[in-house]
C-alpha cells in the first residue's frame, strides 16, 4: 500500500507540474492582459482532485492519520481554481486578476501541504 500511496503522489505532483507549469508560461502574457488559461492548466487542476481524493481514501484505508482541516482548506482553495480555469477555458484573453489568482492559490495550496503539519 505504500509503494501505491506514493505512486499516487507522484501523480499529485504532476498534477501540480502541469497546473503551476501552465501558469509559468503565461505570466509574461499576464502582465500585458493578453494570458490565457492553457489545457494544461485544466488537466492539472483535474488531476490534482482526482489524486488528492484517491489520496485521502488510500491514507484512510492505510489507518494513516490526516489532518482533516487542512484538507479541506486544500479542496475549497482548489474548487475556486478549477472553477475559474474551467469556465473561462475557452475566452482568449483573461483579465490579470483571475490569472493572479489561480497562479497564487496554487503557489498556496503548496505551501498548505508542505507547512501545515
Ligand atoms: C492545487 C492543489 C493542490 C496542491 C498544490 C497540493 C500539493 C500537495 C503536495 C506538494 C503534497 C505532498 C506533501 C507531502 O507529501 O509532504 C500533497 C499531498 C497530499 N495531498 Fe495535495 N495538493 C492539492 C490538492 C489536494 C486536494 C484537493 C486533496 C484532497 C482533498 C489533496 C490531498 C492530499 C493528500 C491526502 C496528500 C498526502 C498526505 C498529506 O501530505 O497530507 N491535495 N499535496
Amino acid at each position: 500500500m505504500d509503494v501505491l500511496i506514493k505512486v499516487v503522489v507522484g501523480l499529485h505532483i504532476i498534477g501540480i507540474a502541469s497546473l503551476l507549469g501552465g501558469f509559468l508560461t503565461q505570466m509574461k502574457a499576464m502582465s500585458a492582459g493578453t494570458a490565457r488559461f492553457v489545457p494544461a492548466m485544466l488537466h492539472g487542476a483535474l488531476t490534482m482532485l482526482v489524486t488528492g481524493v484517491a489520496l485521502v481514501g488510500l491514507n484512510q484505508a492505510d489507518d494513516h492519520t490526516l489532518n482533516t482541516v487542512k484538507l479541506g482548506v486544500k479542496l475549497a482553495l482548489l474548487i475556486v481554481i478549477l472553477g475559474l480555469v474551467y469556465v473561462k477555458r475557452d475566452e482568449e484573453k483573461v483579465e490579470k486578476a483571475a490569472f493572479g489568482v489561480v497562479g497564487g492559490l496554487t503557489v498556496a495550496n503548496i505551501f498548505i501541504a508542505l507547512l501545515w503539519t
